[in-house]
């Protein structure tokens, strides 16, 4: 089998199937974008084509593209996914581009809540060096996991805590800023089926997928500096019930950025105290 015939071996053409081929075939064969269009009459070797077919089938299934190739881009870093993590979507880098709008201290003291694979609290690292930033997951094995990718980038600085978000903090912190992606979706969601391959921690809260997103903001004024910030990706269609949570904690100067589909997705809050 060839390049090209490889690549047509699922989806039509300009589909983002074929999108999801040509970056698995650059995973398999090492061979980068611009390459593989210039040598598609390159065969592959029988190794190849036999993990090339084994991982369309485990896509086919169901499995995310990041899961079989192990690793995802998010912001400027290529990060490590697992079973354990969830796969970080393109829309919550438009979480830390609002944290990056903040007016915040040289050495804000960050956390991010949730943190999964790292996406959030390392994209931040990565772009301020003297930021304090520590990132917390109630799940071991996913903390391993960013725990790795910040090796991985050099991003050493980051301090990592295991818990159930601010179970996982010493006392008598205070932050500029409390990030997070919480679990979001209601567990009646219909759209659960198509995510059954992620980690459920990761994604379901009840009250209607509010409750994480609830406790965080209510309980986050405590651990927040004076003017500290809570940032919270949610649903696309829970902006005003998460505004409705800010106003009613208290919070001030109280926004929602929508993402690149044009979605509601990102509220944030100041607490004034
Ligand atoms: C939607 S995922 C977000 C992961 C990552 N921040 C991202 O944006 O890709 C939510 C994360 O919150 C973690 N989580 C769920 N319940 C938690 C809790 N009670 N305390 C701390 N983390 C929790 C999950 O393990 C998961 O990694």
């Amino acid at each position: 089998m060839n390049i090209a015939q490889a690549l047509a071996l699922r989806g039509e053409a300009e589909s983002y199937e074929r999108q999801e081929n040509a970056w698995l075939l650059e995973h398999i064969t090492k061979i980068d974008s611009f390459d593989l269009v210039m040598k598609l009459k390159q065969e592959l070797t029988p190794e190849q084509e036999q993990e090339y077919v084994a991982s369309l089938a485990r896509i086919e299934a169901g499995e995310p593209l990041a899961y079989v190739t192990g690793s995802q881009p998010f912001w400027t870093l290529d990060l490590k996914v697992t079973k354990d993590t969830l796969v970080p979507r393109p829309d919550t880098e438009v979480l830390v581009e609002t944290v990056l709008r903040l007016d915040l201290p040289e050495d804000a003291r960050i956390v991010d809540l949730g943190t999964g694979t790292g996406a959030i609290a390392l994209s931040l690292a990565s772009e301020r060096p003297d930021w304090a930033i520590t990132a917390t997951d109630i799940y071991q094995p996913t903390l391993e996991v960013a725990r790795f990718n910040a090796e991985q980038h050099d991003l050493t600085q980051v301090k990592f805590a295991c818990g159930s978000w601010f179970k996982a903090l010493e006392r008598n912190q205070f932050f500029d800023v409390i990030a997070s992606n919480p679990p979001y979706i209601d567990p009646e969601d219909k759209h659960m089926s198509n995510l059954a391959a992620e980690p459920k921690r990761a994604l379901v809260a009840d009250k209607h997928g509010l409750s994480d997103i609830e406790f965080i903001v209510q309980q986050g004024k405590k651990w927040l500096a004076a003017r500290g910030w809570i940032v919270i990706e949610h649903g696309y269609d829970q902006a005003d019930a998460v505004r409705t949570i800010f106003t009613n904690a208290g919070f001030r100067k109280i926004d929602t950025v929508k993402d690149y589909g044009g979605n509601d997705r990102v509220t944030l809050g100041q607490w004034q105290n």
